[in-house]
């Protein structure tokens, strides 16, 4: 173990950045690898879409001060970076396609690159959220392969997984409490000597990296079944006459209950993939994982939950989606995020055009461009029959800023119980989660 270590982290996504700035704001040298070259340029101007920050700096200024101190690069050559450390650590992710199967492909090519460049004696550190299994059966015989090295002699290897939320990263790297698998007592001991460069929460280690894998797989489905769980009883508590979110409250009141809220629906990279990472595992032992995978088909049709209740609020006024006008505020994947990756309310938007709406969304968090996107709340909100409230643009934002934009018998749709429905012009119809 020679510290200072030196070390390179594969991916400068939601996770690798913040992890990257976090090692080197703890004294480590840190070389941050993206394939992407806009991402990397970016990251050489010290520039990121991403919103994080700590202790009152934001993550842009973190990456300027980690850049001029000489503790942080940027580069896309993966290869001399891995040659350069002596700790690699993996966040590249598995994409799930069409067909739910995981796509290894980038993931892959990362792994080449560790294997082809291992120094003799480093560690592989695996942060990515993957298949049951991976770790030793996919990465560690491309690792051996390729550098001719054997792990637990030759070089180190551990899963660690990563269990951050997103908008928490740095204060999370220091106070969640970490995982970590290692098949050997060498990597074991390596593996918690560089978490303790950033972290001071406890560490849980697990002689079995398939049983860590696991773990985080059932973390992130636990949350996907949660969640399919309180939309399935909004439904109930709306035709029942019930308020949800005073039931929620009420039922999480008990120490043993912890149910999340309803939303628009589930988003992200981690929760949505969840299932199709575990599924994948399961087909190969022959099995079927019929209530996870109702969790996951409830979750996913939420859009059209939505569209379909705009439909027929709009019909209750005397009007059709067909040609409606609908405001959409937020299209990040939850509240005052950035992150759009397999967002709810995306898919909300694409869904409504589809069926005839004219639609006008407003997020200033989310940098992708999306023909049906407002530059303002105003241009989002002028004349719109539909108002739909997806998510919390940040703390202090008011949704019915600009109410008086709205059209008369405007209906609006709020998804996070977070509109003064007392506020509203008389005619508009209201309708929440
Ligand atoms: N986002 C989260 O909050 C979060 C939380 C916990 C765990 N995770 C897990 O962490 C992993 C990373 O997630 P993320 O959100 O940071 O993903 P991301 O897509 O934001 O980042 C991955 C980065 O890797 C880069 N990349 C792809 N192939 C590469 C290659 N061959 N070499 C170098 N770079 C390459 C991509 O350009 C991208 O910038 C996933 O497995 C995810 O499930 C994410």
């Amino acid at each position: 173990m020679n510290q200072p270590f030196h070390i390179t982290v594969i991916g400068q996504g939601y996770v690798g950045l913040p992890l990257s700035l976090s090692f080197a704001m703890n004294g480590a040298a840190v070389i941050g690898v993206d394939a992407n070259e806009k991402i990397a340029a970016d990251l050489k101007r010290g520039r990121t879409a991403q919103t994080e920050a700590f202790n009152g700096r934001t993550i842009r200024e973190i990456l300027r001060e980690e850049s001029e101190r000489g503790t942080y690069r940027v580069t896309t050559d993966g290869a001399s970076a891995v040659r350069e450390s002596n700790v690699i650590v993996l966040t590249v992710g598995l994409p799930v396609d069409s067909s739910g199967a995981p796509d290894y492909s980038a993931f892959e090519s990362a792994c080449a690159v560790i294997g082809g460049n291992l120094r003799r004696g480093s560690l592989v550190l695996i942060r990515s959220t993957v298949v049951p299994g991976t770790t030793e059966a996919y990465c560690r015989p491309i690792f051996e392969r390729l550098s001719g090295l054997r792990a637990g002699e030759g070089f180190y290897l551990a899963y660690v997984p990563e269990r951050i939320a997103e908008g928490k990263a740095f204060e999370e790297f220091r106070t969640m409490p970490t995982l970590i698998g290692a098949a050997d007592e060498a990597s074991r001991r390596f593996a918690e000597a560089v978490i303790r460069v950033n972290s001071t929460a406890e560490i849980i280690h697990s002689p079995s990296i398939i049983a860590v894998e696991t773990a985080k797989v059932l973390e992130n489905l636990q949350r996907d079944a949660n969640i399919a769980i309180v939309q399935e009883f909004a439904r109930f508590a709306e035709t029942a006459g019930i308020d949800t979110f005073e039931v929620i409250r009420l039922a999480n009141s008990h120490p043993r209950v912890q149910l999340l809220s309803p939303g628009p629906g589930v988003g992200g990279y981690c929760i949505p993939n969840a299932f199709y990472y575990l599924n994948a595992k399961a087909r190969v032992l022959g099995l079927e994982l019929p209530l996870l995978s109702l969790a996951r088909q409830q979750n996913q049709s939420m859009p059209e939950v939505i569209v379909d209740k705009t439909a027929a609020l709009l019909s209750a006024v005397g009007k059709s989606l067909e040609g409606a006008r609908v405001a959409v505020i937020g299209l990040a994947m939850k509240d005052q995020s950035p992150d759009d990756r397999l967002s709810p309310a995306v898919a909300i938007c694409e869904a409504a055009i589809r069926r005839g709406a004219e639609v006008s969304a407003y997020d200033p968090n989310v940098a992708s461009a999306y023909p049906f996107k407002a530059g303002t709340l105003k241009e989002a909100c002028a004349g719109a029959d539909a108002l739909l409230v997806l998510n919390t643009i940040a703390p202090e934002f008011d949704p019915l800023s600009e109410a008086d934009a709205l059209r008369e018998n405007v209906v609006v749709l709020d998804t996070r119980a977070n509109v003064d429905a007392a506020r509203l012009p008389k005619s508009a119809l209201y309708w929440k989660i």
